[in-house]
């Protein structure tokens, strides 16, 4: 596991769009594993700039979303698929048929969960992963549990997320009880992942992550076993791990 302590958002944003840009001009047609949140958001950004200023070609790209609401339409601007377009896809050249994001409106979610992972696998594997963290430890909606699923799978959210998540609805009351997403085993199979942190919020859990035990309680913690996890924490959420002199950046 490569730590990076990136100085501030802007940097830590930077450099993961620098991997994301480089995995696409290494191998044009890469399989994308890409994560919404508040996160993510200037990376994407400069991925949409470095397309539209040295022609980024996204045309081969395939993409699969993490997760999705259950129970909002594609339309609704809290929907991943409304971010993930707004935000990202409508920008770049990418195209439509190669964008999969879990149906939250799906009328058979076994099925659709099913589906999900039977796509991932035809689609031969994930070549580099973008993850968040959650202030709980997730990844994806792999909410903190007594085990860890494998698969594309619902989930009740945790209380915590569905607070935390509440800052982007009009109320507590707006924020969707459950939600499909891929599974530990699917995101564990990426050849590559990024593991992006920002803001003192997620300090605590990035630390326990990165140094406690594996556990589901943490669901990020069982990164700790992936071979090429490239972690970039920008300063605040690296408070902790600053004391750890190994990770300082020279
Ligand atoms: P955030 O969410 O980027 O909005 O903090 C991260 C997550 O929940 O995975």
């Amino acid at each position: 596991m490569r730590v990076v302590i990136a100085k501030d958002y802007e940097d830590m944003s930077a450099r993961a769009a620098r991997i994301v840009a480089g995995q696409i001009y290494l191998k044009p047609n890469s399989v994308l594993g890409l994560a919404t949140g508040s996160t993510p958001l200037l990376m994407y950004k400069n991925l949409i700039m470095v397309h539209h200023q040295v022609g980024l070609d996204f045309s081969e790209v395939v993409s699969f979303n993490l997760d999705e609401y259950l129970g909002l339409q594609s339309s609704n601007e809290q929907s991943y698929t409304y971010y993930m377009y707004h935000n990202f896809f409508k920008h770049v050249n990418i195209n439509k048929k190669n964008i999969h994001i879990p149906d939250g409106m799906t009328q058979n979610v076994e099925l659709e969960c099913q589906n999900y992972d039977n796509s991932i696998l035809e689609r031969g594997g994930t070549d580099l992963q973008i993850l968040g963290i959650g202030t709980n430890g997730h990844i994806g909606f792999n909410e903190p549990d007594i085990k860890f699923e494998a698969t594309t799978h619902k989930v009740k959210l945790d209380d915590e997320t569905i607070h935390a998540n509440s800052r982007f609805f009009n109320s507590i009351e707006a924020v969707p009880r459950f939600a499909i997403s891929m599974g530990i085993k699917n995101i564990m199979h990426a050849k590559k992942i990024i593991l992006l942190a920002d803001g003192e919020n997620k300090a605590d859990v990035i630390y326990r992550a990165l140094f406690e035990g594996i556990t589901p309680k943490v669901p990020a913690s069982i990164l700790q076993l992936h071979q090429d996890v490239t972690v970039i924490v920008e300063e605040r959420a690296a408070q902790m791990l600053k004391t750890r002199s190994q990770f300082e950046n020279k």
